[in-house]
């Protein structure tokens, strides 16, 4: 079973412990967090989410079998610096369907890396998992986070108005799809040439 990917520049593997203190250092960032619903989180926090999602993983990697959440650490594939993580999470009741998540810290930022990451997550998901369908959403304001999905070909499904509570407000939750059947191959197989195994 494979645990890493290259492609862009940067490199995707399968999160460990290892990882954990740049991925808390990350969410303790007011920047980082802005839209998000949760956060900044203390390193106590971070580590008592992602610890039993490395340990689902784990245990699937152990047993030769596909771990049923993928979250990956991102970082420059030539220094190995941290850049950000990304994941897949399975939809309940649903085979096939994902929900995407992709952080990066903000040193990183407006340099394509986000776009990659999600490319990354749709490649994942439709090549690998045999995916049909990927979910995402994000807080209205968080323009760079639709950008992202959009560029990846998301469309805006629906609004959910005032659904979530950040920076002391409440904002309208925008739900964006992407089903594997509105890809056209080309660019399915174009993805599989963006991303190898490392
Ligand atoms: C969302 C995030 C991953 C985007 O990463 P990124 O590497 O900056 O994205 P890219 O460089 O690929 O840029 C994608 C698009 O967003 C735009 N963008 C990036 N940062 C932006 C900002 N702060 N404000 C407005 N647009 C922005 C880019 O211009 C580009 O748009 P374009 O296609 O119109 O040129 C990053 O900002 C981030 O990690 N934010 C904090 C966590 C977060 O909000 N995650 C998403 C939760 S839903």
């Amino acid at each position: 079973m494979q645990h890493a990917w290259t492609g862009g520049g940067l490199r995707f593997s399968y999160c460990t412990e290892h990882d954990l203190p740049d991925i808390s250092r990350m969410l303790s960032k007011e920047s980082v967090c802005r839209w998000l619903f949760f956060g900044p989180n203390t390193d106590e926090g971070t580590r008592s989410y992602f610890l039993p999602l490395i340990g689902e993983m784990r245990a699937a990697f152990r047993a030769g079998r596909m771990p049923d959440h993928h979250v990956f650490t991102v970082r420059l594939e030539d220094t190995g610096d941290f850049v950000g993580q990304c994941a897949l999470f399975p939809v309940d009741f649903s085979p096939g369907s994902f929900l995407i998540g992709y952080q990066l810290d903000d040193v990183y930022w407006k340099r394509g890396y986000g776009t990659l990451a999600c490319t990354f997550l749709v490649y994942f998901a439709f090549t690998l998992l045999e995916g049909y369908r990927l979910n995402g959403d994000t807080v209205a304001g968080n323009t760079a986070s639709r950008r992202v999905m959009e560029r990846c070909g998301f469309v805006l499904e629906g609004i959910q108005r005032k659904y979530w509570h950040a920076g002391g407000e409440y904002h309208d939750r925008l739900i964006f799809g992407l089903l594997k059947s509105d890809l056209a191959p080309e660019r399915l197989s174009r993805l599989g040439e963006t991303f190898t195994a490392a």
